[in-house]
């Protein structure tokens, strides 16, 4: 039962040995810590010839950082707090699509692990059956034109210690993979499930590089939760109704509005719209 079983501890060897050998070798660095403020903070503090493909992760959070200025539930003992500092050439422009990568990724990793039930919502929360289950943050650090560092920031609700408040913690709908897993089959551990991510994100990074957001499109739109769906877009002070209808090459979420037919937009924040 989720909350009750004694979690193991993270360990960085650990980890280690559950990954795939050509996957290992793509690690520079991988930390394990029993507390910090943040993954992605602690990645942002490295020397930066230590940041890339510097993997941090922490038993606990002090201040666990989700999008929008929101912060991010991270109790000790159940869950996955991972950042991974990864530097691109060139700009920052188109990576853009990088958190949809990141998002595909972490639904492939839990599938290959024995859980399906994933989906995805634009531009990058994995949900099981509209409650949330991880979150995404992607930092971008850049100089110009020069190399971009990113600092991809993953948080998984693994088995979410009860004791530690979530429903007075979170504001919307949650879940964690404790109560998802399929009956019957046993959750795996931490570590595993941290190996796993890791192994695909790598692998998907490298690939990301070379052919950008194509090879990673249909597998997105294929677990998309908005599509067809009545949703409200908030960008700025402007609310924007319609319906979703999937994304474009680029990332940004298509809306189909009464007044100016398919919009493409790149940010904001989207709900599902119920009347
Ligand atoms: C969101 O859905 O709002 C994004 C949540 C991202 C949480 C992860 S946990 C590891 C990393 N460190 C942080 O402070 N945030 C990200």
């Amino acid at each position: 039962m989720s909350g009750v079983r004694e979690a193991k501890p993270l360990e960085s060897r650990r980890i280690r040995e559950l990954m795939a050998t050509e996957t290992t070798g793509l690690i520079g660095y991988l930390t394990v810590l029993q507390e910090t403020d943040s993954t992605n903070d602690a990645v942002s503090r490295l020397p930066e010839h230590l940041q890339h493909a510097h993997v941090v992760l922490a038993d606990r959070q002090s201040r666990g950082k989700g999008r929008r200025e929101r912060s991010w539930h991270s109790p000790a003992g159940g869950n996955l707090y991972l950042s991974l500092g990864w530097r691109f050439d060139g700009a920052a422009a188109p990576l853009a699509t990088l958190p949809l990568v990141v998002a595909v990724c972490i639904c492939r990793a839990l599938a290959r692990l024995g859980f399906e039930g994933t989906g995805v919502k634009w531009p990058n929360d994995i949900l099981v059956d509209g409650r949330k289950l991880a979150g995404i943050l992607v930092e971008l650090q850049s100089a110009g034109n020069g190399p971009a560092l990113a600092i991809i920031g993953i948080g998984v609700n693994v088995a979410m210690p009860r004791e530690s408040n979530p429903n007075d913690r979170i504001d919307r709908p949650w879940t964690d993979l404790a109560a998802e897993w399929p009956a019957g089959a046993a959750l795996p551990g931490r570590n595993r499930i941290a190996a796993g991510l890791l192994e695909e994100l790598l692998i998907s990074l490298k690939l990301f590089e070379t052919d950008g957001f194509p090879p990673f499109s249909a597998d997105w739109q294929s677990r998309d939760t908005l599509r067809g769906n009545e949703v409200e877009l908030k960008i700025g002070s402007e609310v924007l109704r319609g319906v979703a209808r999937g994304i474009d090459e680029e990332g940004g979420l298509l809306v189909e509005t009464v007044d100016s037919g398919l919009r493409a937009c790149h940010a904001g924040e989207v709900t599902l719209h119920h009347g």
